[in-house]
């Protein structure tokens, strides 16, 4: 078991690095963790991750109450909602990371899956990427579309918004969150080009291999 105080602190580690980085800019952003309980750890609403402190991180029962600290994300909701239908999930990344966010403003063919699989690295960390419907941040309603869609998928992308990622651990989370944005770059750069996505058969064997 690992103990409350050690992911406290890797919240702000975590937190620090994807600020550094540029993966989370301004107050935008949310992390959060499981503990064995049920209970979560989760950044405080209006907090910059650059800037968190362990024992301001709030504290939020499964039911959705504050036990300790500042007052939680608007979006603690949707990470509950995640927990919910993933019992192997202890973490949950949210961002607005600029190329997945582009890639949530615009119009796909396809809103079952908008990530091409370009490299085999998006197939393994992040798998089929659902478009959810765009609500304000913080609208309740999110929660039911986000609990059908974490059942068979570990991220998901936000209308005009940005992903929820979720993983078995905080650096599992972030690490395919990193991957998400990477391929989402990798969208853009290849834009306009003929690109060779993998095939069908190099999908199936990555995910015989590596079990997505
Ligand atoms: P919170 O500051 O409430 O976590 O909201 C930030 C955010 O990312 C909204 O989408």
């Amino acid at each position: 078991m690992i103990l409350e105080q050690t992911l406290r602190g890797e919240i702000v580690r975590f937190g620090t690095m994807l600020y550094q980085k540029g993966l989370a800019h301004g107050s935008a952003g949310n992390l959060s963790v499981r503990l064995e309980d049920g209970s979560i750890l989760v950044t405080p609403t209006n907090s910059s991750l650059g800037f968190l402190e362990p024992q301001r991180i709030s504290k939020v029962s499964r039911e959705g109450e504050l036990l300790s600290g500042d007052p939680p994300s608007k979006e603690a909701f949707f990470h509950l909602a995640v927990y919910e239908q993933r019992p192997e999930a202890r973490a949950v990344v949210h961002l607005h990371s600029t190329h997945s966010v582009a890639m949530s403003c615009l119009c796909h063919d396809d809103p079952a899956d908008v990530l091409p699989p370009l490299t085999a690295y998006a197939v393994m960390r992040v798998g089929k990427l659902p478009l959810l419907p765009y609500f304000r941040p913080g609208d309740r309603k999110l929660a039911a579309c986000v609990r059908s869609a974490a059942q068979d998928h570990r991220a998901m992308l936000l209308a005009n918004h940005g992903p929820i990622v979720s993983g078995s651990s905080l650096a599992e989370a972030v690490f395919a969150y990193e991957e998400l944005e990477e391929v989402a770059k990798l969208f853009f750069l290849t834009d306009g080009r003929k690109t060779s996505p993998l095939s069908a058969a190099a999908i199936a064997e990555l995910n015989a291999v590596f079990g997505n």
